[in-house]
């Protein structure tokens, strides 16, 4: 493995699911559901949601992180894909709606031009009623890896734009101990379909 990946799959991979996501353990369905995890990376979140009984599909444009995560996570079923947001366009046509979708430490990534376009996609991929899951990076970034700032209350205007709800929203330190470093983790729901009310018109 290419150096620079080993070192980030060993920093996302020394972390658990159950600490990463700790304050919305509660919030993830416990019935099987269709997850979709974007930036999935080497694929930590996406196991461990595949060990809950989840069929996930994991989305990780770099190469070598993908290739290392179908690697480490082998013995799980994860329906690994390579493309990138906002478009994610080879998803198109081939899947349902997700229940779930999970965004950890990604929308940084984003331009604001990119965060705007990859809201509405997100919403075309998350089923009514469905949830997504967003962990944010708050505090210094390290050179040359291309994280800008994004700020919780921003984020949650921009879904409420397309009516999606805020359900959560917690702070916790950084796991690996980063000084100044704060992840704030947010989570949504999209409002359920609404109901089809029976059709009295032949009665009238
Ligand atoms: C900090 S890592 C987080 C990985 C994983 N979610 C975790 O928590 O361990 C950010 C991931 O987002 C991916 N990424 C960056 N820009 C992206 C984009 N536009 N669409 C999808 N994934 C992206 C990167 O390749 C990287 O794997």
């Amino acid at each position: 493995m290419h150096s620079e990946v080993s070192v980030l799959a060993s920093q996302y991979e020394r972390v658990a699911f159950e600490e990463v996501h700790r304050h919305v353990l509660h919030l993830i369905p416990t019935d099987p559901v269709r997850v979709l995890d974007i930036g999935a990376g080497t694929g930590r979140d996406a196991a461990a949601l595949s060990i809950r009984g989840h069929s996930v599909v994991a989305v990780e444009p770099a190469e070598d992180l993908r290739a290392a995560g179908q690697r480490l996570h082998a013995a799980h079923n994860i329906h690994w894909v390579d493309d990138t947001l906002p478009d994610l366009r080879s998803l198109r046509g081939k899947h349902r709606p997700f229940q779930l979708v999970m965004l950890t430490a990604v929308w940084m990534f984003l331009r604001k031009d990119q965060r705007r376009c990859a809201v509405s996609r997100i919403d075309e991929l998350l089923e009514e009623g469905g949830r997504l899951g967003m962990v944010l990076r708050d505090g210094p970034a390290p050179a040359n890896r291309g994280m800008l700032t994004v700020s919780a209350a921003d984020t949650i205007s921009l879904l409420a734009t397309r009516g999606i709800r805020h359900i959560h929203q917690s702070q916790q330190a950084d796991v690996l101990g980063r000084e100044g470093v704060v992840w704030n983790n947010l989570f949504f729901e999209k409002p359920p379909a609404p109901k089809r009310t029976a059709d009295t018109s032949s009665f009238v």
